[in-house]
């Protein structure tokens, strides 16, 4: 193979890993816009007060329903778990169907992309 074949393979083997890893790891840019749905309700800035809903700073790794000065529904407050990408993942989908008697009233994010993207973005705003 002559040198300009070999980098040309080598440049687009490169571009190809990124774009596939940027698809999987969610679009920061994008899930910022689909936060805009979630902004109503909720800050994701620290030490922010609550809103309708509780601060989201920092959600992924804490636990639920724990956020200082926000009174949550008894359906959150009976549960006890740390809050994971994938968690989070599944609640966003359809509220209602992990907590029945919640409080938030959201319909939820029908499309997996736009919950990789959320949560990308959500991710990236912790300092
Ligand atoms: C109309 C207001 C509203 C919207 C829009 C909304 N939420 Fe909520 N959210 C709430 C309320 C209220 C609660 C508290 C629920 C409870 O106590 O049952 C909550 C709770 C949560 C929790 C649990 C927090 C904790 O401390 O355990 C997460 C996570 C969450 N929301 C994420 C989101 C995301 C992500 C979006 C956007 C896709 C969103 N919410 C949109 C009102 C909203």
């Amino acid at each position: 193979m002559k040198p300009l074949k070999i980098t040309l393979y080598a440049v687009t083997i490169f571009l190809m890993i990124n774009l596939t890893s940027a698809h999987a790891d969610g679009d920061v840019k994008k899930g910022k816009r689909i936060f805009k749905k979630c902004k109503v309700c909720h800050s994701l800035k620290k030490d922010a007060k609550a809103k309708i809903g509780p601060n989201l700073y920092g959600i992924i790794g804490r636990k639920i329903a724990t956020s200082a000065g926000f009174k949550y529904s008894k359906a959150m407050l009976a549960t006890d778990f740390i809050w994971t990408e994938e968690q989070l993942k599944i609640f966003i989908t359809k509220p209602k169907k992990m907590f029945k008697r919640t409080k938030m009233i959201f319909p939820g994010l029908k499309k997996k992309k736009d919950r990789d993207n959320l949560i990308a973005y959500m991710k990236s705003t912790i300092k």
